[in-house]
């Protein structure tokens, strides 16, 4: 039986709503979808590679053919390891698309097997990132409707105390 498996890669610092709106139709559109959190992101974090991991698992865990794991080194590799298809990303402007592309054709002139499919952005979820997410929280915002629940009430732990 195929078995499609696609990764998508991200820093998830921490996870948003949009990023779970797209984990959500990935799924319907691949037999696996892994989600795999960058450990060696040169961004400075808010949160750990396994505390992004842990909220990604508690954020998914209804979703039944998605898995959360780590990836450290090259992207295309991983996805050589795991079989992939495809790497996800989601697309949420052209600014995104000109990085985006040019991400993905290193990736193809890599590993020529290594297809990137892109998702647009739904639109409420069109402006949302986490670097976004965590300004809007330190400079004391109103974010907590742009991840979920529990993932806010990390970030406030995380706040400076007033
Ligand atoms: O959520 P982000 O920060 O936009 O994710 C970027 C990420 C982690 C997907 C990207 O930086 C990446 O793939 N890093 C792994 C290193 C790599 O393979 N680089 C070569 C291709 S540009």
């Amino acid at each position: 039986m195929a078995n499609k498996v696609a990764i998508y890669p991200g820093s998830f610092d921490p996870v948003t709503n949009g990023h779970i709106d797209l984990i959500r139709r990935a799924a319907r559109l691949f037999d696996k979808v892994v989600v795999t959190v960058a450990n060696n992101s040169s961004k400075t974090s808010l949160f750990s590679p396994e505390q992004r991991v842990e909220f990604l698992k508690r954020a998914c865990d209804d979703i039944e053919n998605v898995e959360v794991d780590y990836f450290s080194g090259l992207l295309y590799k991983e996805v050589e390891k795991r079989g992939a298809v495809a790497v996800v990303r989601g697309l949420r402007s052209v600014a995104d698309f000109e990085w985006e592309a040019q991400m993905a054709s290193m990736n193809r002139e890599l590993s020529r097997e290594c297809e990137t499919v892109f998702l647009t952005a739904s639109p409420e979820f069109s402006f949302v990132s986490s670097s976004m997410v965590k300004e809007v929280a330190i400079l004391g915002g109103e974010f907590a409707k742009f991840v979920p629940d529990f993932v806010a009430v990390e970030v406030r732990k995380q706040l400076p105390k007033k």
